[in-house]
């Protein structure tokens, strides 16, 4: 992150699930995790079924804890998320709703989570994941109910919950993931942005996940015209979960951990190249004791800039290069 700073405004974050998890009591990670980054996301603390487990009864008490260490650190905090389909309380998936009664169940959610935390957040991430890959809406609580509303209602939502503290600066997000490269999808993304101009609802950024695997990362030339085509709709864009994976064993000889330097080069010179409007970018995780890969990708792993013991690899002095435009 300091070295990002020497540039301008650009930072560098990463994903931590804080609190209640053994990261949060690890002195080593969170000497690591002060010295490296100006930014945290909340990998799970600020999520729905945490924030709100049963309707209209809230409890913010993870995601203050997790504001409290990102504020002791100095750093900024992107907040996620509010809708998804993903991490929902029991409430919201087992009730047979009707539309409109689940668009307050929405609206009453996003108003008193992000009034909750308010100015604390630099960014939300309002609509999480939303599309397939050919971009049509998936399938989930919010859309089979309500139908493609909510996802502009969202937006309106935020906008006015903020406006109402005024906390105007907080920015709003959309945030998925396999819209880092030209396709179906990041077109539709540019798609609902224009709706969301059209109806007047405001959108500051997309988030572009960049989970990608070592050796089939999407070439610079593919990542930066992505990145220059949202920036032209008038967004900010943050790459906000990079992680590159190893697919198969092994994970740690010198060939391949080249080629994993390379490609986080690849997504961090993207970053630098799109200008001043690629403001951030976030890793989702920095070391692979923490990473959620392994859980998720049976036999995959090694994603993040430091090994499980906590040694920097050499696809973070790589990141560091980028930064320096070298
Ligand atoms: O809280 C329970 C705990 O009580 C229980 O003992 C433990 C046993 O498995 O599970 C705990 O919940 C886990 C939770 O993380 C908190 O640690 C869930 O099982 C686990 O599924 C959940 O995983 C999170 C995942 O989102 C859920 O979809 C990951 O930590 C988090 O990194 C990941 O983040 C997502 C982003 O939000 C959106 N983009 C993709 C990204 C990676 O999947």
């Amino acid at each position: 992150n300091s070295i990002a700073q020497r540039h301008g405004k650009l930072w560098v974050g990463t994903a931590a699930d804080i609190p209640g998890t053994a990261e949060t009591t690890d002195a080593a990670y969170l000497k690591v995790l002060q010295k490296n980054f100006g930014e945290m996301t909340p990998a799970n603390a600020m999520k729905f079924m945490y924030t709100e487990p049963e309707q209209n009864v809230f409890n913010f008490t993870d995601g203050d804890e997790f504001l409290e260490v990102a504020e002791k650190y100095n750093a900024r905090v992107r907040c996620h998320n509010l809708v998804w389909v993903s991490q929902l309380s029991d409430f919201v998936t087992s009730t047979n709703w009707t539309a409109e009664a689940l668009t307050l169940v929405m609206k009453n959610h996003i108003f008193k989570t992000v009034q909750h935390f308010g100015r604390r957040c630099y960014s939300w991430d309002v609509v999480n994941e939303a599309l397939n890959s050919d971009g049509s809406f998936s399938s989930s609580v919010w859309y089979d109910t309500i139908g493609e509303d909510y996802f502009y209602l969202a937006y309106k939502y935020a906008q006015e919950a903020l406006a109402e503290i005024g906390a105007h600066d907080v920015k709003l997000y959309y945030n998925d993931y396999g819209i880092e490269n030209p396709g179906t999808k990041a077109t539709a993304v540019l798609g609902l942005v224009s709706e969301l101009h059209k109806r007047e609802i405001r959108i500051d950024g997309v988030g572009l996940e960049s989970h990608f695997i070592v050796g089939e990362t999407p070439s610079l030339a593919d990542q930066l015209s992505t990145k220059k085509a949202y920036i032209k709709a008038n967004l900010d864009v943050v790459i906000t979960e990079l992680d590159i994976r190893f697919a198969e064993t092994p994970y740690y000889t010198a060939t391949v951990q080249q080629q994993q330097a390379a490609d986080y080069y690849t997504s961090v010179t993207s970053c630098i190249q799109a200008g001043p409007r690629c403001v951030g970018i976030v890793v989702w995780d920095f070391d692979d004791a923490y990473s959620w890969v392994p859980g998720t990708f049976a036999g995959q792993g090694g994603a993040d800039l430091f090994n499980s013991t906590l040694q920097a690899k050499p696809a973070y002095y790589a990141v560091a290069e980028a930064l320096e435009g070298k």
